[in-house]
């Protein structure tokens, strides 16, 4: 099991495959993504072994973030690769949902698990300002297919931004009444990159859970593997919201995942100052112990929380890096 010095047990982990994403959210990428398309991202054999090794120390679940993890061609065979590794029960994606309704039968057949879509609006116009992408009618269909083939969870994130969605609440309230996903509202985090942006349209999640609970929404259990979202469910809502609010006393406390870069870099937190370098462990199977030995080492040096609340933001310009 991989433990920190505080207890904190990790279960979780969070795999990203691309930097490359081809929308450019105004929080995230406003000018598209800059990097080298042709970057030297993580192999398959390289993604198989991470995965054995965490595996081998207790994580139970993977999620595939990017950038955009679909602008891989080979995303069903990670998705395969991953699904084969023994020990992992869970193979999750987050995606903005480029394409969906033509790519997620090929993820569903791979074996994935669980998708997690980004939906910022339910307003073509808003979702179009956000994005910089007409494409809000080609992810709802997306999400309804993957409803169709059955995949157990379907959830759609929404960043709330100040004077650009958050006057839509209401519509997407009303939206999951009949839809039977999780809408999580994230609260917008300060990068290095969007601190201009996030001064003005950062929105806090408090004011969210207040009206919530004055609606009549409960908070509802977590699961041991479950990200940082408290959810609430109503009895006349066949979804459920959930609200990610970094910014809230504790929410470090609960941390249970790990990120690996693209480049194959093991971040220890989404705002650490730097990643640390697996890849020279990853070239033979035969570096598992070693790998296995590295890691449980620099586990050790996981500090207590994000420091984000002191306007830190490390080294992350922003979460395309890292996969949020
Ligand atoms: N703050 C909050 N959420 C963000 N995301 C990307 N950048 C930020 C940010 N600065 C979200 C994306 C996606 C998820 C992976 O992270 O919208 O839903
Ligand atoms: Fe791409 Fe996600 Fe960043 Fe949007 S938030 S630009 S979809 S990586």
């Amino acid at each position: 099991m991989l433990r920190d010095e505080f207890g904190r047990e990790f279960h979780y982990l969070r795999l990203s495959i691309t930097d490359v994403c081809n929308f450019r959210c105004n929080y995230c990428l406003p000018e598209g993504y800059q990097g080298r398309p042709d970057a030297a991202f993580l192999s398959l054999d390289e993604i198989r072994r991470i995965a054995t090794a965490f595996a081998a120390t207790g994580t139970r679940k993977i999620r595939i973030t990017g950038g955009e993890p679909s602008v891989r061609a080979d995303l069903p065979d990670i998705i395969c690769t991953l699904k084969e590794i023994q020990g992992i029960d869970k193979v999750v994606i987050t995606t903005n949902g480029y394409r969906l309704p033509e790519r997620i039968d090929a993820w569903h057949q791979a074996g994935i698990d669980a998708i997690n879509l980004s939906i910022d609006s339910l307003d073509p116009a808003v979702f179009n300002a956000i994005t910089g992408h007409d494409r809000l009618r080609e992810l709802l269909e997306g999400l309804d297919r993957a409803i169709d083939l059955g995949i157990k969870t379907v959830k759609v994130n929404a960043v709330i931004l100040r004077g650009l969605n958050d006057r839509q609440l209401d519509q997407f309230l009303q939206w999951i009444k009949a839809m039977p996903v999780t809408l999580r509202f994230i609260e917008l985090m300060q990068t290095g990159d969007n601190e201009a942006f996030f001064k003005k349209h950062h929105f806090r999640g408090e004011n969210i859970k207040q009206r919530l609970l004055a609606e009549g929404w409960r908070e509802v259990q977590r699961d041991i593997d479950a990200g940082p979202a408290r959810e609430f469910s109503h009895p006349e809502f066949r979804g459920r919201v959930g609200l990610i609010m970094p910014y809230s006393k504790d929410f470090c406390a609960t941390c249970n995942r790990l990120r690996i870069s693209s480049t194959g870099q093991l971040h220890l937190c989404l705002f650490s100052e730097h990643g640390i370098s697996l890849r020279h462990l990853l070239q033979s199977d035969d570096q598992l112990p070693e790998l296995l030995t590295f890691l449980r080492q620099q586990l050790g040096t996981k500090k207590i929380s994000h420091f984000l609340q002191q306007g830190n933001s490390g080294g992350t310009q922003h979460l395309a890096m890292i996969g949020g």
